[in-house]
């Protein structure tokens, strides 16, 4: 009898995964909570939150679902993983102590230090002067420094300093203002990295690995990288700055000795794990790990895996990952996301959305911030939709996602045109 799956999670990372699950042929009800209205065309929405846990195990339990897959970390972090596998239930993702990679960059960083994986150097403060000071030398030496909350800020808590006066500025509002709450009490100064960023995707089941692929996000609001932080703009797979041997070295400088060291510490990481990584002249170097798929990363990794998700996912939560590898198409995949005027910031909600009928049938729109009512469909977020689209190199899927967003319209649509033109230039 065919499989009964529950993803968790409402946004485009979501909707990519179930996309891709929709095609198992192993699954009979793909189930989603809460899901969003791209989700309900593919699987049936409940109308629980992804951090009511204890709903979601009690509905999961009644409903005979034989594997739940979380989307988003804060669940992660709040122990649904403890909890489902505590109960007899399997669940893909990793438990409240391995996600403590992505949720303490303290207990990240200095195990990083305790272990030797590369990452920028960096010192921890609990104490506002000696942060300063800190700083403040750094600083002097004209180094633009980086300061990090240690606990989540919502991708908020990073900023990087170039003057005294920024470096001041952030440090008051973390540590004395609090403004990020508990997350500020601890801080982390650390060096400033040059390069280009890679996302780099391998699921682990606790020992083993498999390495699934790279892509590049595009964090910045405007073009070139200009404007504020935001989840992501667009992504591709493949970035060519990520060569097979800065490949290799990630497997075996960053990834495998993270596995191994995860396992020594007691807890064993299971599930996706996500590298955030600078590619420096020396070489991979970790900015941060997350405990989960990367959105947007996710709406481009999941037209790129050839064959069936469901078994890689079922060997990483039953410890089965030896026994499998992952194939991936060939081409590449680009998508672009299309976002409400203001975002990051304040933005309005409820205009109406356009376009989605003329795409092409291989064009995919994932669903992030959308509404529907009475048929039409209504923008609900900062970011509303990802368009994705393979062709046989970057330069054809990048055309063609753009073409295909001509066609789609709403009140204060902005996207960025500038996605995956870093790696035009290099190739
Ligand atoms: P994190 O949450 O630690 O990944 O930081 C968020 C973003 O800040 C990263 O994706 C980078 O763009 C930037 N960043 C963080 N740490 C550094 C660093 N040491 N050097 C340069 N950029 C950094
Ligand atoms: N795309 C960045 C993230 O998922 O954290």
């Amino acid at each position: 009898m065919g499989k009964r799956i529950l993803v968790i999670g409402q946004g485009g990372r979501e909707h990519a995964l179930i996309w891709k699950l929709n095609q198992s042929p192993g699954i009979d009800k793909l189930y989603a909570a809460p899901g969003n209205p791209g989700i309900a065309a593919l699987a049936e929405c409940i109308d629980i939150q992804a951090e009511q846990s204890e709903q979601l195990l009690k509905w999961a339990q009644q409903n005979a679902i034989d594997l739940t897959i979380v989307g988003p970390e804060i669940p992660l972090m709040e122990g649904i993983v403890d909890k489902f596998t505590d109960a007899g239930l399997k669940i893909f993702g990793p438990s409240a102590a391995a996600a403590r990679l992505e949720g303490s960059k303290i207990f990240a960083k200095n195990l990083f230090k305790k272990y030797g994986i590369p990452t920028a150097q960096f010192e921890v403060f609990d104490n506002f002067d000696a942060a300063r000071a800190f700083a403040y030398e750094l600083v002097k030496e004209g180094k633009p420094v980086v300061i990090k909350a240690d606990g989540l800020a919502a991708g908020k808590g990073v900023v990087i300093a170039s003057t005294w006066q920024e470096a001041d500025q952030a440090l008051n509002s973390m540590m004395k203002d609090r403004s990020f709450g508990a997350a500020g009490d601890r801080v982390i100064i650390e060096e400033f990295l040059r390069g280009e960023e890679v996302s780099f995707f391998v699921l682990s089941d606790g020992k083993n690995f498999i390495p699934l692929i790279a892509a590049q996000d595009h964090k910045q609001i405007f073009d070139d990288d200009m404007g504020p932080n935001t989840g992501g703009m667009g992504a591709y797979v493949n970035p060519p700055v990520f060569t097979r041997e800065l490949e290799t070295q990630a497997i075996e400088k960053v990834i495998r000795p993270v596995i191994a060291a995860m396992e020594a510490e007691g807890c064993t990481y299971k599930g996706v794990l996500y590298a955030g990584l600078m590619i420096t002249d020396e070489g991979p170097k970790v900015l941060e790990f997350n405990a989960r798929f990367g959105d947007p990363e996710t709406q481009v990794v999941m037209p790129m895996i050839k064959g069936d998700l469901l078994p890689l996912l079922e060997a990483s939560v039953n410890g089965e990952l030896e026994n499998h590898r992952a194939e991936m198409e060939s081409g590449n995949c680009v998508c672009v996301v299309l976002a409400s005027q203001g975002y990051p910031g304040p933005y309005e909600k409820g205009q109406l959305i356009e376009g989605l009928e003329d795409l092409a049938a291989d064009t995919i729109a994932f669903h992030a911030g959308t509404r529907l009512e009475d048929g039409k469909l209504y923008t609900n977020g900062g970011r509303v939709l990802a368009v994705a689209c393979r062709g046989a190199d970057i330069k054809e899927a990048r055309n063609k996602a753009y073409d295909e967003v001509k066609k789609i319209n709403f009140a204060g649509m902005h996207y960025r045109t500038d996605i995956a033109r870093k790696a035009l230039r290099r190739g």
